[in-house]
């Protein structure tokens, strides 16, 4: 290594250290309803990270403080420098404004469709099995299950499906504008599709369900 590309290095080095000691301050100072976004957001980026995936599937992307597309770009952005450049997300959002915030991005396809809509687009043009799927747009039981459905048959074995606000906070956080009837999509899935997906959910942040496809040779 010449030094030009030593000290290129050290620098890098350094600021990526600088950057977690400046996130570990900041999460003392920082109101509660923040640090429950940058945990959530945290948790997709280590989980995604960790699974590696090529192709990653957002339902309902949000607007620019988006947790989990920032986790998801994040992740791509590891992977590539790390060698894996391949990854790409793929996102859907009814709200123009959030698709357009993504527009020049790299390693991200924004569609301003419905998910009903992009079930259809993934189903007839791309078309590409799913490593991650993270299913986070109408919180009604209905449409949230038809989601689920709608995707799952594409998810690799072993594949990830990832919902958020499955568990909420409260009574008040069953109505759609908050968490929803999310939850009751998650308990239908354990009840009713346990012979091809294994779940479980984490009770906090809103509740975030992790499900696993069957598929591995271990179990
Ligand atoms: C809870 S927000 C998403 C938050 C985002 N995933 C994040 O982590 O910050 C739900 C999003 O889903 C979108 N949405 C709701 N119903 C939808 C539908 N049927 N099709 C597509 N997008 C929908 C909304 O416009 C909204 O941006």
């Amino acid at each position: 290594m010449n030094i030009r590309n030593l000290l290129r290095s050290i620098r890098a080095e350094y600021r990526g250290i600088a950057a977690i000691a400046e996130r570990a301050f900041a999460l003392h100072t920082v109101p509660d309803y923040r640090l429950n976004q940058i945990l959530l957001e945290d948790i997709l980026f280590n989980i995604a990270l960790a699974a590696c995936p090529s192709v990653i599937v957002e339902l309902g992307t949000g607007r620019g403080g988006s947790k989990s597309s920032r986790a998801f770009r994040r992740a791509l952005t590891v992977m590539r420098r790390r060698g894996h450049g391949g990854g790409h997300l793929y996102t859907c959002d009814v709200d123009p404004v959030a698709i357009e915030l993504l527009a020049g991005k790299s390693q991200v396809s924004g569609f301003n469709v419905t998910t009903d809509q992009f079930a259809a687009v993934w189903r007839d043009q791309i078309n590409k099995p799913i490593d991650l799927l993270f299913i986070d747009a109408d919180h009604s039981h209905e449409q949230s299950l038809k989601d689920f459905l709608a995707f799952a048959p594409f998810v690799r074995p072993n594949g990830l499906c990832l919902m958020h606000d499955t568990h909420p906070v409260d009574e008040e956080h069953e109505k759609l504008r908050y968490s929803g009837e999310v939850w009751r999509t998650a308990s239908y899935i354990k009840r009713h599709c346990s012979d091809e997906w294994e779940i479980s959910t984490l009770p906090f942040l809103s509740g975030i369900s992790i499900l696993r496809k069957a598929g591995s040779k271990y179990f």
